[in-house]
């Protein structure tokens, strides 16, 4: 080797060790964990960027948005390719096999909604999850392929792309996550736990080796490839819908369910189809609240609850304080009773939604409400509260100002856990969203009714509320959660923090959170978060008190005054934010 190889070779090595030093760089934002092939899994919790930003559950899925972005995709091109790769990074509750709800705001101000919410198959009916004696079969419809709807995501991501695509290019936003599947991507310890959880349940439903079981225990740093799903995957790239809803991916799905007591047909699947729908809008304190309508419940509880607080200065009452949580539980005690008798898929049902929404409609319903004491929902048996509360939701602002809510869901951890052989991908449990029978609480403990019972083809309920908020005309927020049932309270305590307590995007997404949902008859307050006086003047007042782990995984982003994008994803999980 001559001097001037030397040097050279001097350098790439001192460039290459600079690189490797700067990308292991730790502030008080990044978490960084080296995996046991020494390669950077980099999570960052809170960054400002000028031009573009995505908040979601897996920092590789906030990377290939934030590509997409740069190679001149606007935010609805992101949320694309960003929905196929949390399919292939985030199983848990990322998706192909399930549904979701998005909602836009357009650089020019215009509103829109999507529902790609699953449907139940034609040959479902009103008692199909009850016995004999009519009385619910337990887990029929949360475990195996009887708890299957109809997925939409496929669907629901060709029609976004097909109204608001910049790049044009659909098989550029599936081929990051084609690649992820093939070469696989390094597994987070609270990925391995999750698995390893779930295995059982994984063995149970599926008799033919899949992605999610291998020989022994999930640990950090191993690689989960998914060479299955990455034929799928390239069969969607290649033909859109008719790649997942037709040919040989729709057979392997239906030959799923022949072989094991599950009703999708092909039909079901060539008929389903994804519903452009006028967002529910609101004022509160100034402020623009642009949500999804049904078949969630989200957008229309998350509007009352503004409302029904609106004419009190919670400001004044401060953060956490034992008057401003009692002011929020109360109302939400009205606003999920509501939820239980009203709400259901407008298709099949008439959702009175412009009363639900109406400012005194929501003040007559707090006319009752007393500062110093609880008020008593119904004497229904409370069920037990869960832990898993599964989906996820992104949030991305692109170049132009164009905003992306985007909340999707398989339903509990990893759906129904039925990986559809051949094809490599998790179906949902979304039937059990449904009231399987009135009165009787669903996973997440929701009662329902009339409104939201099994049809075929009809849409299951849902709590997902992914939100954008203006001011004066001007984007201003973007929000949204997982967490089942507590979707809606998270999504209210995060605007609340931000508009009424002042916080940034960090700090409103960071805050403990607490959770009422009218039945059980009980305040949820995440472990570690009250000052134990202020339960104790809670329970005084006449409300019972519940500790819980986690609730809810909030992405936000947060434009600024000045025009720089404020975001912030969950300290509760993995997620991350990117953007530049
Ligand atoms: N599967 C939870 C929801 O849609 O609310």
């Amino acid at each position: 080797m001559n001097v001037k190889n030397r040097y050279l070779s001097f350098m790439l090595t001192l460039l290459t060790f600079l690189m490797i030093v700067s990308s292991c760089r730790t502030d008080e934002n990044t978490q960084t964990q080296i995996d046991e092939f020494h390669l950077p899994i980099k999570i960052a919790k809170h960054q400002q960027y000028k031009n573009a930003a995505v908040s979601s559950a897996h920092h590789l899925a906030s990377e290939v948005g934030v590509q997409v972005l740069k190679d001149g995709g606007n935010a609805i091109d992101a949320a694309i390719a960003v929905q196929f790769a949390l399919a292939v990074t985030y199983p848990i509750a990322g998706n192909i096999g399930g549904g979701g709800f998005m909602v836009i705001r357009t650089e020019e101000g215009l509103y829109d909604a999507l529902d790609f919410r699953e449907t139940a198959p034609a040959n479902a009916n009103k008692d199909m999850y009850l016995d004999a004696d009519k009385n619910v079969i337990p887990n029929l419809s949360l475990l195996g392929h009887l708890a299957c709807g109809v997925p939409g995501v496929v669907d629901g991501m060709e029609k976004a792309f097909d109204k608001y695509s910049k790049l044009k290019n659909w098989s550029r936003l599936v081929e990051p996550s084609i690649e992820l599947a093939q070469r696989g991507f390094y597994v987070t310890n609270k990925q391995a736990s999750s698995l390893n959880k779930r295995r059982k349940e994984f063995k149970k439903v599926n008799d033919k080796p899949i992605a999610f079981v291998k020989g022994k225990a999930w640990k950090q740093g191993d690689i989960l490839t998914q060479p299955d799903l990455a034929k799928t995957l390239e069969a969607i790239a290649k033909n859109g819908r008719a790649g997942f809803y037709e040919g040989e991916v729709a057979n392997l799905l239906v030959e799923e369910m022949n072989q094991n007591g599950g009703i999708i047909n092909l039909e079901d699947l060539k008929k389903y189809t994804s519903k452009w729908r006028a967002p529910v809008v609101s004022d509160y304190r100034g402020y623009t609240i642009i949500s999804m309508p049904p078949p969630s419940s989200g957008g229309i509880a998350l509007i009352q609850l503004l409302n029904s607080i609106e004419p009190y200065n919670i400001e004044s009452m401060g953060f956490h304080s034992t008057e401003a949580i009692h002011l929020m539980v109360e109302a939400e005690r009205r606003v999920y009773a509501d939820r239980s008798k009203h709400l259901g898929d407008m298709d099949f049902y008439d959702v009175p939604i412009a009363t639900l929404i109406d400012d005194d409609y929501n003040q007559m319903r707090m006319s009752n409400f007393d500062p110093s004491k609880a008020s008593l929902s119904s004497e229904i048996e409370p069920s037990d509260i869960k832990e898993s509360e599964e989906t996820t939701h992104f949030s991305i602002v692109d170049q132009w100002g164009n905003a992306v809510s985007l909340t999707t869901t398989i339903n509990t951890g990893y759906g129904s856990k039925v990986v559809v052989d051949g094809a490599g991908f998790l179906l949902n449990n979304e039937m059990d969203d449904f009231s399987a029978k009135p009165g009787v609480p669903n996973f997440f403990g929701l009662v329902g009714n009339e409104a939201n019972a099994i049809a075929p083809g009809k849409r299951m309920l849902s709590s997902m509320s992914p939100t954008i908020v203006e001011k004066d005309g001007e984007l201003k927020i973007v929000v949204g959660t997982p967490g089942g049932s507590t979707i809606i309270t998270s999504v209210f305590q995060t605007i609340v923090n931000i508009i009424d307590f002042g916080m940034n995007a960090n700090a409103a997404t960071q805050s403990c959170r607490f959770h009422h949902q009218w039945l059980p008859d009980k305040i949820q307050i995440e472990e570690r978060c009250l000052d134990e006086n202020i339960i104790d003047t809670l329970e005084k007042m006449g409300h019972a008190t519940v500790s819980r782990k986690s609730i809810g995984k909030v992405e936000t982003i947060v434009v600024n005054d000045d025009g720089i994008l404020d975001a912030a994803a969950d300290r509760r999980n993995d997620d991350s934010v990117s953007g530049y």
